[in-house]
């Protein structure tokens, strides 16, 4: 049975991408649309995974070297491997996580996951209405903002249309962390006439994520940079997900079709 306030005849953003994942809280209404897109990019689960490989890199850098030990996980999706709050803490015991999600179904799951833990927790909330994430009592809670945070904004920035201001949302987080903070994003890219042919089917995948989900925004590298405008991009700057800053034991995977569209970043707020 469906936790309360989940439909199963309408696919879900972080159904679909459980799917991808390989994961098994998914509808057939949510394989449809996956399955959709993979005829057209076969390549798609492999984006799904290299998101994560980056999520873990990422917050294996803030908390092992760089300090970090609060993380604010905004479009955290369904539990999965390597959760933020499973990474954070092996490099950091004190580590804390609030996971931020509109979709009930990851509120349903997360608490199951963190019922135990009281080292994180999950809130749903929107990502379009900053101030109320920013305000909620568990953030207030679990987050110190006198203190660096690593704010993450992982495949969720894609999921605004330009009317609902991404830019705008990104600098109300960003305003509201204190100095030394990070903020890292992954965005689906529309590569343009660099990859023109990865640019074509970007734009087939566009589609059939509008039409069937309601979302979904590729948007070209300045597009992207503009939401972390006035911070300091770190090395190697804003490159497709498997170039940033790979373990020496991963290997690269062939530059298909998903490769460049689907990119990453990591910012310091000075
Ligand atoms: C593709 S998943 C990404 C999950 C995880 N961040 C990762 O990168 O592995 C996007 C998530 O964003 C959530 N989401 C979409 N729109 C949202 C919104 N307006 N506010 C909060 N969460 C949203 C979806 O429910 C979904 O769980």
């Amino acid at each position: 049975m469906a936790p309360s306030g989940v439909d199963m005849n309408t696919p879900s953003i972080a159904r679909v991408y459980d799917f991808f994942l390989g994961g098994k809280d998914n509808f057939a209404v949510d394989r449809a649309v996956a399955e959709h897109a993979v005829r057209i990019t076969p390549d798609g689960p492999q984006a799904a995974q290299a998101n994560r490989a980056f999520l873990r890199r990422v917050v294996r850098l803030l908390a092992a070297e760089q300090g970090v030990n609060q993380f604010l996980d905004i479009g955290s999706g369904l539990p999965t491997q390597g959760n933020v709050h499973q990474v954070a803490l092996r490099h950091d015991a004190q580590a804390r996580v609030v996971y931020v999600d509109n979709d009930p179904i990851v509120l349903a799951h997360g608490r199951a996951l963190l019922a135990s833990e009281g080292t994180a927790t999950v809130i749903q909330a929107d990502i379009r209405s900053p101030e109320a994430i920013l305000e909620h009592p568990e953030v207030r809670q679990f987050l110190d903002f006198d203190r660096p945070i690593g704010l993450l904004l992982f495949a969720i920035l894609h999921h605004l249309s330009d009317d609902e201001s991404p830019k705008a949302v990104a600098s109300t987080l960003i305003e509201a962390l204190p100095s030394g903070s990070y903020v890292a994003i992954s965005h689906f890219r529309d590569p343009g006439q660099r990859h023109p042919d990865a640019s074509r089917k970007a734009h087939e995948v566009e589609r059939v994520f509008n039409q069937s989900l309601g979302t979904g925004r590729w948007r070209t590298d300045e597009e992207i940079l503009s939401f972390v405008e006035g911070l300091e991009v770190l090395e190697p700057g804003l490159v497709p997900l498997a170039e940033w800053r790979p373990e020496p034991d991963e290997t690269t995977p062939d530059q298909s079709d998903t490769y460049h569209t689907f990119i990453g970043l990591v910012a310091r707020k000075p």
